[in-house]
């Protein structure tokens, strides 16, 4: 951790992007590889002192603000339900404040472009963005692998067993191949890899679906057990696949992987209406991204198909958005 000599600037702003999961979810949650894509929607996060002790947040988005002051919060828009949403922000913060061994408070902004618990990585990117802006501010500079640290401490405070590939995504950027616990190699994918992203709009706990997989496998170990090893395997053959630019087997990778997630109950109807409606419309491939339980999927197809599977979403019930890879994870806004 470096000590940046001058304290100038009054408010720091940095940004994080969302991510994509193309393979693994969930099963990345116990070793299996996965392959993740930052994507061209990032979270804004503005730190300014204050001259009290109060940790300030106001996420502009969710239309949820209020303070902290300690342990007890203090609700100015969006009630109760604020103190769930905001607790993580003011968790990644105080985690800052221990490592540059500063008392003060803080007043914090978030401006996302990222829909909120939809399986895109807004938590996260909310998360990696304010660290390094706090940090900033603050007057220490600290290195990726410290804000991805970080990061992933106050997502395990708000569920208990994440593999980390949120805030590692939100942090390096670019397109990852991630397995828990060990460096992650960023990839380089040459081909481009055009997605459409379909949002149910269904709202969920990524923390609850976690644990529903985990009951699962509890109950029929020796039937999930090889089920989540299949999804690994499906995560290295789609590797070499996007290495290659073979994105027509990129696609049929998806659809098995899909089905995996179905099988161990992290679908949803209006995920599956949403992803026939992209298959039959062209797509190469379509799965569900994230946690699952409704949230979002995502659609391969060739780039000349791309407007025609956004409208079959659409008409199946989503909104739906094509985005495109960003190689830039966490970094300070000029
Ligand atoms: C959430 O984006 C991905 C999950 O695999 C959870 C995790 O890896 O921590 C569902």
């Amino acid at each position: 951790m470096n000590v940046v000599p001058s304290l100038a600037k009054e408010a720091v702003t940095a940004s994080a992007p969302a991510k994509v999961i193309l393979f693994g979810e969930h099963f990345v949650v116990y070793g299996e590889p996965a392959v993740v894509i930052a994507i061209d929607k990032r979270a804004y996060a503005t730190v300014k002192l204050r001259k009290d002790e109060r940790i300030h947040i106001d996420s502009v988005d969710m239309r949820m603000s209020g303070s902290f002051k300690g342990a007890k919060f203090q609700a100015e828009k969006g009630g109760a339900k604020a103190c769930v949403k905001l607790e993580p922000v003011k968790n990644a913060v105080q985690q800052v404040l221990a490592a540059a061994n500063k008392k003060t408070g803080l007043d914090i902004t978030i401006n996302s472009d990222i829909p909120v618990s939809a399986g895109l990585g807004s938590s996260a990117a909310v998360a990696t963005s304010t660290i390094m802006a706090a940090s900033r501010l603050l007057g220490i500079e600290l290195s990726r692998e410290q804000i991805f640290r970080l990061a992933y401490e106050s997502e395990r405070l708000v569920h208990g067993t994440p593999s980390g590939i949120d805030p590692a995504i939100a942090t390096y950027g670019g397109t990852l191949q991630f397995q828990k616990g060990k460096d992650f190699d960023s990839l380089n994918v040459e081909a481009n890899v055009p997605l459409v992203i379909g949002n149910t709009e269904v709202e969920r706990s990524t923390g609850e679906l976690v644990a529903a997989v985990r009951h699962m496998r509890e109950r029929h170990r020796y039937i999930i057990e090889p089920i989540i090893k299949t999804g690994g395997r499906i995560a290295l053959f789609a590797v070499e696949a996007l290495k290659k630019g073979d994105l027509e087997s990129v696609g049929d990778l998806m659809n098995v992987n899909h089905g995996l997630l179905s099988a161990v109950g992290v679908s949803h109807e209006a995920l599956e209406r949403l992803v026939y409606a992209a298959r039959k419309s062209g797509a190469l491939g379509a799965k569900l991204t994230g946690g699952g339980g409704g949230g979002c999927m995502v659609a391969l197809a060739e780039e000349k198909k791309l407007n025609r599977v956004t409208t079959a979403i659409v008409r199946a019930g989503g909104t739906a958005f094509q985005v495109r890879k960003t190689d830039e994870g966490v970094r300070v806004e000029p």
